[in-house]
């Protein structure tokens, strides 16, 4: 089989490990050829392709990002995108994709499944928020950068008797917020599953200071304030299309250091956390995925994205990776809250 590869949505530490297994395992395995489709679904609807054989893949296991290249391209936003798509497979002689992406990239090949386009899909994002998956790969390498920079900031904090409010990424699950907080013993840990009310954060603030320790205080962007107390944050698309939030790190800072009277901090960890080599689980993981995605479309097993459920590799059908998104349960949270201000 002549196989295409492509990488959509954010990088996320593992991709490259993924598209190695999947090359590895095809080629010297089961006698397959790979071509690899550039920067998302941008590749297969422009021909955009560069070579994909063992010689491209040697080395990239360590690497961060995505040797093929990304974007959050969507055929079905274009005019005519997809019938484009089609005909530039069978142009290339393509009999199946391997698409490696989160909710959006894997969207599209829900949909293309449906048009008879030959795909497995491969999840994928830092913030571990699809619901068919137990884990994706890449959080922990996130959870892991995160948190070595609250152990850190602990002491900066200390010295100077300051606040230090760390923002990290997750839009509408906390599940960085949430490990890294507990990993970093943070403070206040504040997701965007529960509106904060930031007088009583300010409290748990006061309450550390009182033990004479310097409080961490770790919110995921897409955290919001309860209604009323701060404007909803900006959530306009940008010149690219994507969603740009609004800096509630700054906004609690400032709020803190206004009601507790002591010096605030921000750090915003930003696309840090997507950046550079992925950890151990994660290559693992990516590895695992990318050998169990080859298998699938060796056996012709199509329209199937693989997951991790328990430690066992399964494979579960493409629409499920788009029908929930997984967010942190109450109970995970308040199993957090016994930290609060301690
Ligand atoms: O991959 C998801 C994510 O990491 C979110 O947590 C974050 O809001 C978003 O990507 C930012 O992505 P970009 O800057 O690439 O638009």
């Amino acid at each position: 089989m002549r196989i295409g590869v492509l990488t959509g949505g954010g990088d996320c530490p593992g991709l490259n490990a993924v598209i190695r297994a999947v090359v590895r395992k095809g080629v010297d395995t089961y006698g397959h050829e790979f071509v690899g489709f550039r920067d998302g679904w941008r590749g297969p609807l422009e021909g955009l392709t560069r070579p994909l054989g063992v010689a491209e893949v040697r080395g990239i296991l360590p690497r961060g990002g995505t040797i093929l290249g990304s974007s959050r391209t969507n055929p079905f936003k274009i005019d005519g995108g997809v019938e484009q798509i089609k005909s530039n497979l069978t142009e290339l002689g393509i009999d199946a994709l391997v698409a490696i992406g989160g909710e959006d990239t894997l969207g599209v090949a829900t949909k293309l499944d449906e048009l008879d386009v030959k795909v497995v899909g491969v999840p994928k994002t830092i913030d571990n928020d699809l619901g068919a998956t137990d884990y994706t790969f890449g959080f922990d390498t996130a959870v892991n950068i995160a948190m070595e920079a609250i152990d850190r900031l602990h002491t900066t904090a200390e010295s100077h008797h300051r606040t230090l409010v760390v923002e990290v990424m997750g839009r509408h699950a906390g599940w960085i917020a949430l490990h890294a907080g507990l990993a970093g013993g943070a403070n206040v840990i504040l997701l965007p599953e529960r509106n904060f009310d930031v007088d009583q954060v300010a409290t748990y603030v006061e309450k550390r200071f009182q033990h004479q320790y310097a409080p961490i205080v770790v919110v995921a962007e897409g955290a919001q304030p309860l209604e009323g107390q701060m404007v909803t944050q900006n959530q306009e698309l940008d010149a690219f299309g994507h969603v740009r939030l609004g800096g509630i790190g700054q906004w609690l800072s400032e709020s803190l250091e206004a009601k507790t009277g002591k010096e605030a901090r921000t750090v915003v960890l930003g696309h840090i956390q997507r950046g550079g080599t992925p950890s151990a689980f994660d290559r693992v993981l990516a590895t695992r995925f990318g050998l169990h995605a080859i298998d699938a479309v060796h056996e012709g097993d199509f329209g199937k994205m693989v997951a991790l459920r328990s430690t066992d590799i399964v494979r579960v059908p493409l629409v499920e990776a788009t029908r929930e998104l997984k967010t942190v349960p109450i109970e995970r949270y308040t199993e957090a809250e016994v930290f609060f201000g301690s």
